[in-house]
């Protein structure tokens, strides 16, 4: 306040009787509207606080000093009323400003703080089946659904299972095609390896259980050869057999034709071309008319119009003696789908490498 009217008594103001003493408080209070009339920010509210209700030195201090206590006694009650109006009006003006600034800070508290629901959320991309799941659940469904039970069986197998108890004996030359990972054991613990591939399972479900017996293995199987577009160390097969007591040629027929259209499609036809497994008589080659020309020719099937799927054939007797089946009474028939290969030809993938390298940009084709 410049100029400062509070700094002086009533009788250096010349103030004599009870209008001036009105005046001179009118004067104040416009004096504090001015002050306070834009909305002050916090801190110059404070300010403004300190100025006037301040204990020491605030104007209102300074009227009760300078003017009440002095005021001679007919203008005592006069100067104590009106200090007293004053006081409480701007502690209620104060108090409503105080308030609004509290109201103003929350809100721009809760505007900053607010969850901004029109924001983009972090798209997490959805993953999809990797194609050799697809055509394991593919292939699983079509058995289940002709009484086939799923089973899983020991990667790391004995050279019993993997293949003498499959007919193939030592020095046997199919255990060549079959290049394998032995691995390192203990001295005087039996050989060990990994399977090359599963039909072991044939035995052991066998052993394990008497006919009538209907299962499919799905799992990995290893070889040593060297990784590219048709090879990898590892891959995986689909082991079936199905063994009973009146199982004919002509059920191995239908049911591989079956699972063939289910699998391709009922345009696809089939044919057994004969083959040679140790564990199978007669051993065929499932072919199917090329998937990719309808069986007229063409580069994938280098113009026969037929490709081939997989091995399969009658249950060698020989094997029903390794696991005390009666040959006699028995039949059955046993198959290995390769699921890279099928699920190469269903979804023309020509690489093999493609299904373990984890690219997206691949995988996100089979979503
Ligand atoms: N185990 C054979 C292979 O891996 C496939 C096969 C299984 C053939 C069952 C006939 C019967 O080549």
């Amino acid at each position: 306040m410049a100029n400062d009217p509070t700094a002086k008594t009533l009788a250096d103001l010349d103030v004599a009787d009870a209008d001036a003493v009105l005046r001179l408080f009118d004067d104040v209070r416009e004096q504090f509207a001015r002050e306070a009339a834009a909305m002050p920010d916090m801190r110059r509210w404070e300010e403004l606080r300190g100025v006037w209700l301040g204990r020491k030195s605030g104007v209102l201090t300074r009227i009760t000093n300078n003017w009440l206590k002095p005021a001679s006694p007919e203008l005592k009650r006069v100067v104590g009323q009106a200090l007293n109006d004053l006081k409480g009006h701007i502690e209620s003006v104060l108090a409503g400003q105080q308030a609004q600034l509290e109201a103003a800070a929350d809100q721009a508290a809760l505007a900053r703080e607010r969850e901004d629901f029109s924001l983009p959320g972090v798209i997490r991309p959805l993953g999809s089946r990797h194609p050799l799941r697809q055509t394991f659940e593919e292939i699983e469904r079509i058995f289940l659904s002709l009484g086939y039970t799923v089973v899983a069986g020991p990667e790391m197998e004995t050279p019993y299972y993997n293949f003498e108890a499959l007919n193939i004996p030592e020095h046997h030359p199919a255990r060549d095609s079959m290049d394998t990972f032995y691995l390192a054991t203990p001295p005087g613990a039996g050989a060990r390896l990994l399977r090359t591939h599963t039909s072991p399972m044939q035995v052991r479900m066998m052993e394990k259980q008497q006919p009538p017996v209907r299962i499919i293995v799905p799992g990995k199987v290893y070889r040593r050869d060297n990784p590219d577009a048709t090879h990898g160390f590892m891959f995986h097969q689909i082991e079936g057999l199905a063994v009973d007591i009146d199982i004919t040629f002509c059920d191995f027929a239908g049911t591989v034709e079956y699972f063939v259209r289910e699998f391709f499609g009922p345009k696809v036809k089939t044919r057994l071309r004969p083959s040679y497994f140790p564990f199978t008589e007669p051993s065929v080659e499932v072919d199917a008319t090329c998937v990719f020309c309808g069986g007229s020719g063409c580069s994938v099937c280098k113009q026969s119009g037929w490709i081939e799927l997989f091995g399969a054939g009658m249950v060698d007797p020989a094997v029903y003696g390794f696991v005390n089946y009666d040959a006699k009474r028995l039949s059955g028939f046993a198959f290995g789908l390769g699921v890279e290969r099928l699920t190469q030809l269903k979804y023309n993938v020509n690489d093999l490498q493609l299904y373990f390298q984890n690219d997206v940009r691949f995988l996100r084709q089979f979503a």
